[in-house]
């Protein structure tokens, strides 16, 4: 597989009130055209800055960035212009992404006119990316303004906005998150089907295995700025190898997007890991943990299949 964005090694530091927080500690995965990535885990274990090195909007503490082969970690300003049209990130919150003094026109043709888009081809544009976004018919939605939108119709705008400079991956932190429950499925669907047309990439971003599940054919569980596992989705959910991710998996008892999720079935949280440092990060809520969770940080290893899992259980001793 030659792939379309690849991460090496990504870390990332914060230095928040004189202390030091490993927000994203050596983390490495690759999308190939087309594919769906979801990323899963708790609030706080280093999702959205993964996603925000992956895009340039955040310098990696160290690692490096891939895309379609050029290496892209260190360009900034003009360089990185051409990256930025190529990958759009959608945003979580609708009822903040747009300009509410914009009508859906001005917001639409802004991207347009950043990545120079000739003023010809923009009436055109975006009608046809307001048929893909069903705001149809669009003569009815470009002059509106924000405020006269509903969540779920401002989602399609701002999914709108994402795919009109013609990107080949979309990066999704919590796309639904901010929206009733009941339009949460329309918006994926509309992803999925503009992905579909489009031959997109994605990475979808989200603290619920459901939803991932819904939309990804891979998946990476994060724990504390580090991938603990990977797999394909399905074999990954029907016989998770990591501790976390069962418990992931318990905490998600019906295969619906629309489902309130259950609270998950481990002690503690993610305040109360221990410091980032040796040992496995996960072992104080970690109901199998031994001595060695304690001595060594443990390793991915391979499980055949495209799985992975860094986790002592099962190792050769
Ligand atoms: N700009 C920042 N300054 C300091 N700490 C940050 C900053 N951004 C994120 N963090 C911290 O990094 C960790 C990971 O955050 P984040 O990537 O937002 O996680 P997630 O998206 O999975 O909820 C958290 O402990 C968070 O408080
Ligand atoms: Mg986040």
């Amino acid at each position: 597989m030659s792939a379309l964005i690849e991460a090496q090694g990504l870390q990332k530091t914060f230095r928040a009130r004189g202390r030091l927080v490993h927000a994203v500690n050596d983390v490495s995965l690759a999308v190939a055209p087309g594919e769906a990535l979801g990323i899963v885990g708790e609030s706080g274990c280093g999702k959205t800055t993964t996603a925000r090195m992956l895009l340039r909007l955040e310098d990696p503490s160290a690692g490096r960035i891939l895309f379609d082969g050029a290496d892209i970690t260190s360009l900034r300003g003009a360089a990185l212009r051409p990256f930025r049209a190529r990958a759009q990130l959608v945003f979580q919150n609708p009822f903040d992404a747009l300009n509410p003094r914009f009508t859906i026109r001005r917001s639409l043709a802004e991207p347009l006119r950043n990545f120079g888009i000739p003023e010809a081809e923009h009436a055109a544009r975006i009608d046809a990316v307001l048929n893909r976004v069903r705001l149809t018919p669009p003569e009815a939605w470009l002059d509106r303004r924000p405020h006269e939108l509903s969540g779920g119709q401002l989602q399609r705008v701002v999914l709108a906005r994402a795919l009109i400079p013609g990107p080949s991956l979309i990066v999704a932190d919590e796309p639904v998150s901010m929206l009733d429950v009941s339009v949460r499925a329309g918006i994926l669907n509309l992803l999925r089907e503009a992905r579909d047309a489009l031959g997109l990439a994605a990475i979808y971003i989200s603290h619920d295995l459901a939803l991932i599940r819904y939309v990804c054919e891979r998946t990476l569980v994060m724990y504390l700025g580090r991938v603990v596992e990977e797999g394909p989705t399905t074999e990954l959910i029907a016989n998770p190898a990591h501790p976390y991710t069962r418990a992931l998996v318990a905490a998600v008892p019906v295969p619906r997007v629309e489902q309130d999720r259950a609270a998950l079935p481990i002690r503690g949280a993610l305040s109360d890991a221990p410091p980032t440092g040796i040992g496995c990060a996960f072992r104080d809520r970690c109901p199998h943990a031994f001595a060695r969770c304690a001595d060594e940080t443990p390793v991915a290893r391979s499980l055949g299949g495209g799985r992975a899992v860094a986790c002592h259980l099962g190792e050769a001793a």
